[in-house]
């Protein structure tokens, strides 16, 4: 059996019961280091953990759908929640397996970074850059998401559409100078927080960073 299971921001706080279960009766648990990490107090001692890297994880996945398919439980941990920036690794263990899987949704970064910016989803749209290839397609929905006056939750793309970046083009873009912007870092740990307008954004972040910005008129207020 294998399951995907979303652990959570990084702090056990968030981790739910059904994960711990699925991790605690595991024969196999895999994922990238850090990930893996939120989660290794509930491995038992003869777990075998693997750990996935941007270079390895086309083999070990292999290796672990043979283990999956000899009968063994394997639980591959995803970072927060499988269903916001976690499908291409999804899509590469179904491939290894050879059909689709099992997710198990865990609490996302973007639920934390809501939750600490209170804003409600209903009003907001979630995009993601942190992914391979063209995320030109990407960066004209999230034009179209402001033009909507519509709150956007980013991932930014570590190295290349960090939010400086995602700021700069936005601008060239036409998007509003004066939209309200959070970049938070290492939600539920060590947290920092800037916040400013979208103009003043060019500071550099850590690759765990997310980031807001808000609509120009707030919709909540509307009753
Ligand atoms: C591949 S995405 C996975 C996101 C994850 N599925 C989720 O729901 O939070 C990884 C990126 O999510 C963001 N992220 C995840 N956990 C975070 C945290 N604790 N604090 C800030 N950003 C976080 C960072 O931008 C990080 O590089």
């Amino acid at each position: 059996m294998i399951t995907c299971v979303g652990v959570g921001p990084g702090d056990k706080k968030h981790i739910t019961n059904y994960a711990i279960e699925l991790v605690s009766d595991a024969d196999v648990a895999v994922g990238f280091e850090y990930v893996l990490k939120i989660v290794q107090t509930y491995l038992k001692p003869n777990t075998k953990t693997c750990i996935l890297t941007y270079k390895n994880q086309v083999t070990i996945l292999e290796e672990i759908a043979k283990l999956h398919h000899q009968g063994l439980k394997v639980v591959v941990v995803f970072m927060g929640d499988i269903h916001f920036s976690g499908f291409q690794l999804l899509e590469r263990v179904e491939l290894a397996c050879g059909h689709n899987v099992e997710t198990i949704p865990g609490i996302s970064s973007s639920q934390i970074l809501a939750s600490r910016t209170r804003v409600c989803f209903d009003e907001t749209s979630f995009i993601t850059f942190h992914r391979r290839g063209n995320i030109e397609p990407f960066k004209k929905h999230l034009i179209s998401i402001l033009n909507d006056n519509r709150n956007a939750i980013i991932i930014p793309r570590p190295f290349d559409f960090m939010p400086k970046d995602i700021a700069s083009f936005l601008l060239e873009n036409g998007i509003n100078s004066t939209h309200k912007v959070e970049v938070w870092e290492n939600l539920t740990q060590a947290e920092s927080c800037w916040s400013g307008l979208l103009k003043d954004l060019n500071q550099d972040f850590s690759d765990l960073s997310i980031m807001l910005i808000r609509c120009l008129v707030p919709l909540t207020s509307q009753l």
